[in-house]
């Protein structure tokens, strides 16, 4: 289940002037960016150990650069902005960013791994998530990970990790072959709602890769495809008529290719039977229960998402500091000619308080 290495691919530059223009708009908006990622340098003994035991860990290579490793093996090119909390807040000031919400980069979760040793990187990471976000305890917060392929486990680190200072929890959007219908994975929904986690559900781990070699296609193709099928999962199964209506769970990535494809699921629910089986009502009617973030990056896209899930339910989330996230954070709602500017003040802000309960 390891992720395969990717191809080179270049980090955004936090620093870059064009970002000028969204910091002057958003002076008066707060602005809180609810779905980026860090990965902490750790220490020497975990570089040394992670290297040979095929864990993931950071090589820095000098001049803000270094790679992502996976063992002895290069996954992906990074930034310091990454790994280095100073560079973070460099990178939140020159975006004009006022919060930002860092979550584990998926290739730490360890869910291939036995699952108590998933639970020690786990509560290793989280505690180093909030080392991080204390270098500027009011610009960073922290949602954990956990070992999902134990339960049990995954329900008592979302425990610890919200006693500790973590917001709420990130995980993958499945675990093997079992999507977010899966008892289990319900349990720990309803845990998560029971302890006041957040719940930002993120792709990972694509579907169809081996048919994906070549142009980034599990990121264009397979990811929107991974977060449709969570949504989905949990509609039609009739999770949601199940899981408390406390449960605050948001999916990346604007919810994948579910807004676009809300039609097909209602017509479908409408006229089969098989589709209907276990979800006692239209598809379209569990949309006030769950939110998504706004990484679409065309502002038709922004409008149909906000049609179809409302202006309470979309939010502020670039993917920082990865190449294929907003890169000028922001300017997608900040520019978009149909949004008031009470709804821009909602997606930048507003509906992330509710959905982090800040
Ligand atoms: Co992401």
């Amino acid at each position: 289940m390891a992720p395969a290495p990717e191809l080179a691919v270049g980090m955004m530059d936090g620093r870059d002037a064009t970002k000028v223009m969204t910091i002057e708009a958003s002076k008066n908006m707060a602005v809180i960016d609810m779905h980026s990622h860090f990965f902490p340098a750790m220490d020497a003994a975990y570089r040394a150990r992670a290297e040979v035991e095929g864990l993931p860990w950071i090589r820095d290579t000098g001049g803000g650069k270094g790679f992502i490793m996976q063992g002895g093996t290069e996954f992906r090119p990074v930034d310091d902005v990454l790994w280095d909390p100073a560079r973070r807040v460099e990178a939140l000031d020159a975006q004009g960013i006022d919060l930002q919400i860092l979550c584990a980069t998926p290739i730490m979760f360890g869910y291939g791994r036995p699952a108590a040793e998933a639970r020690d990187l786990a509560q290793r990471f989280n505690d180093e998530a909030l080392a991080f976000c204390g270098y500027a305890p009011h610009r960073m917060k922290a949602l954990a990970q956990v070992p999902l392929q134990d339960i049990d486990m995954a329900c008592a680190e979302v425990s610890r990790a919200m006693a500790t200072g973590h917001l709420g929890v990130q995980i993958g959007n499945h675990m093997g072959m079992r999507n977010l219908d899966d008892e289990g994975l319900l349990t720990f929904l309803a845990h998560c709602a029971e302890v006041g986690a957040a719940v930002l559900i993120h792709p990972w781990d694509m579907m169809a890769r081996e048919r994906m070699p070549k142009y980034m296609l599990p990121w264009l193709v397979a990811m929107p495809a991974e977060t449709q099928l969570s949504i989905l999962s949990l509609i039609l199964s009739g999770a949601f008529e199940r899981l408390p209506k406390s449960l605050r769970i948001c999916f990346g990535h604007g919810g994948g290719s579910f807004a676009f494809l809300l039609g097909r699921v209602e017509n479908a629910w409408k006229y089969r039977d098989i589709v209907r089986a276990d979800c006692p009502r239209p598809p379209s009617t569990y949309v006030d229960r769950f939110f998504v973030d706004s990484a679409v990056f065309d502002p038709r896209a922004l409008s149909l998402l906000i049609d179809v899930m409302g202006e309470d339910r979309v939010l502020l989330g670039s993917d920082h500091p990865f190449p294929l996230g907003e890169q000028d954070i922001g300017s997608l709602v900040l520019g978009h000619e149909g949004l008031s500017g009470a709804q821009k003040a909602k997606i930048l802000s507003g509906n992330a308080k509710a959905f982090l309960n800040l």
